[in-house]
């Protein structure tokens, strides 16, 4: 069964989890990855994260913003020069969802878009997929519901849940990314337009990147 998760709740065990939070947790990650990071840990506290300090470069947004005393925050754009960095990272609901979906899959994929075609191909192989949206802080985001309506869209040879129904329907009425829901919004309050710019861009990178082992690698 091809499957959609709203919001990171009601979870259940799959073959393949793609955890998606386009704005901008998944985003950055793949980006990070694509340009020669070594791993990403996730973590979900910032008071974990700070643990790190020195051995990796500490990463993350509290209400979008880089905490002071961190090393980078979670702008895509940040992440174009890692080449062989370590990062520990830490987003309101991205990487929190990733930890919740640790134990429910032994093939946890990151979605989004700038790597959209290197998944998809990837997720052809597999018959029970759960797409699981970060949201935005319990409700559901317009964003990444597009994109697991885009997977959706792709996998639709395959058997299909009522969610993915609606996220495929979805995405088919608007076609291609639109970024306009509460926390595009609020990303454009901060000044993060370039942000959004830069997550709607299909397939800047072929690669496949997963979560596994507690890190975020490419596959
Ligand atoms: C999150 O994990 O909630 C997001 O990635 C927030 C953000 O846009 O920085």
């Amino acid at each position: 069964m091809i499957d959609v998760k709203f919001l990171p709740e009601k979870l259940r065990k799959a073959q393949v989890i793609v955890v998606i939070d386009v704005l901008r947790a998944t985003t950055t990650m793949v980006t990070a990855i694509a340009n020669g990071c070594k791993y990403i840990k996730p973590v979900e506290t910032l008071e974990k994260a700070r643990k790190f300090k020195g051995e990796f470069l500490i990463c993350g947004e509290r209400d979008g913003i880089k905490p002071r005393d961190f090393d980078c925050g979670n702008s895509p754009l940040e992440y174009t020069n890692v080449k062989g960095e370590k990062l520990i990272l830490t987003t309101t609901n991205g990487t929190k969802t990733l930890k919740k979906v640790e134990k429910l899959s032994n093939n946890i994929i990151l979605g989004a878009f700038v790597n959209f075609t290197a998944t998809l191909n990837f997720l052809q192989n597999f018959s029970d997929i759960l797409f699981v949206c970060a949201g935005n802080n319990g409700e559901i985001s317009f964003e990444d519901i597009q994109v697991a309506g885009a997977f959706v869209h792709g996998l639709s040879n395959k058997m299909l849940s009522d969610s993915a129904l609606v996220s495929m329907y979805m995405w088919e009425g608007l076609k291609k990314p639109n970024f306009f829901g509460v926390h595009a919004k609020k990303l454009k309050s901060l000044h993060f337009d370039k942000d959004l710019d830069f997550a709607k861009k299909l397939d800047l990178y072929d690669i496949v990147v997963e979560y596994k082992y507690g890190k975020v690698k490419a596959r």
